[in-house]
């Protein structure tokens, strides 16, 4: 099993925090969380009851679309000896137009944490203002830093690192992936390289913040048009898919914008022999990712998927433990 790293308690207070952004954590939180995660997978694995959170309830409200997400949040509280409920905005009265405070004050009365899924990202910060419990971002239009807690994990398991390795991401540079990919990899020391189309590009203060942030750890920043030249040496190569949930209406224009940042195997071969290659999932074979490259050998898409449970877990685990 993982040993967990030992370190200054005063340093990392996860109790009572709210988990919407990694730019909110320091390296070594984000470390410790993917140690933690390890240590409760391999708990996991070997059958080991778990029960860190034994009558802990999480509220989960969604206002999107969820298989990984829902699933992965519900039967995590449930490994930790807790329980999860799933609150669809069309079934709260937050649909019919009570405000996020109320509902953030009300919950907080009943709950010990609320996970959400909501379009804008100033709605999450609403309701962690407004909570006295935990807040965890289950995906904004801006942010899924869930999602990319998963995706170090993984590549931390398949390359048995994460400082030095570089991550290549090709597509809507300008979604909530991209943008908590780039928080993620310049927190663990990752150089990343992001391949977009003009319009598409990430959020200016996300990417300044981020180059910044790397000055730190060591980790470098490349925003361009060229697929091949962000994708050159990578280690690890990440696509999404080219419209995002509440972007259906674009579908047709973003096709057409993202035609030349297809992964394919002619991309990825100017990728390190031995990269690997994620997707959050779902995905569009045949637009943003072919069935060659999804369902080929150098991808982790399953292992990330699993691994939404395991770091999530250790997100559960250390704000409300
Ligand atoms: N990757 C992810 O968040 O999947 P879901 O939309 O199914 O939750
Ligand atoms: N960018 C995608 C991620 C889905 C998990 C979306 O927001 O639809």
């Amino acid at each position: 099993m993982a040993e967990v790293i030992q370190l200054n308690e005063e340093i990392l207070q996860f109790k009572g925090k709210d988990f919407l952004q990694l730019s909110d954590y320091t390296p070594e939180e984000i470390l410790y969380m993917l140690d933690v995660a390890k240590e409760l997978k391999a708990l996991q694995k070997q059958g080991k009851p778990h029960p860190y959170l034994a009558g802990k309830v999480l509220g989960m409200i969604f206002e999107k679309s969820s298989t990984r997400t829902r699933v992965s949040f519900e039967v995590g509280m449930l490994q930790l000896g807790g329980h999860a409920i799933f609150l669809s905005s069309k079934d709260i009265q937050l649909g019919r137009g009570e405000t996020i405070s109320d509902t953030a004050k009300v919950l907080s009365r009943y709950v010990d944490a609320i996970m959400i899924r909501t379009f804008s990202h100033a709605s999450v910060e609403e309701l962690a203002f407004n909570a006295t419990i935990p807040v965890i971002n289950g995906l904004t239009d801006l942010q899924h830093p869930t999602q990319v807690l998963a995706d170090l994990l993984t590549i931390q398991e398949h390359k048995g690192k994460l400082a030095g390795l570089k991550l290549c991401y090709v597509g809507d540079g300008n979604n909530n992936m991209a943008h908590s990919l780039l928080e993620g990899a310049v927190k663990v020391g990752m150089d990343i390289s992001i391949a977009s189309p003009s319009g598409y590009l990430p959020d200016g203060t996300i990417t300044e913040k981020a180059i910044k942030a790397g000055t730190e750890t060591g980790s470098t920043v490349m925003i361009t048009n060229d697929p091949v030249k962000a994708i050159q040496d990578a280690d690890v190569v990440v696509t999404d898919v080219w419209a995002s949930m509440g972007q259906e209406a674009e579908a047709g224009e973003r096709l057409k914008a993202f035609e030349a940042y297809q992964v394919n195997e002619a991309l990825c071969k100017h990728a390190k022999e031995d990269y690997i290659f994620l997707h959050c999932l779902p995905a569009h074979r045949g637009e943003e990712v072919t069935a060659e490259i999804i369902d080929g050998p150098h991808s982790v898409v399953f292992d990330e998927a699993e691994n939404r449970l395991h770091a999530q877990k250790a997100i559960l685990k250390l704000l409300l433990n």
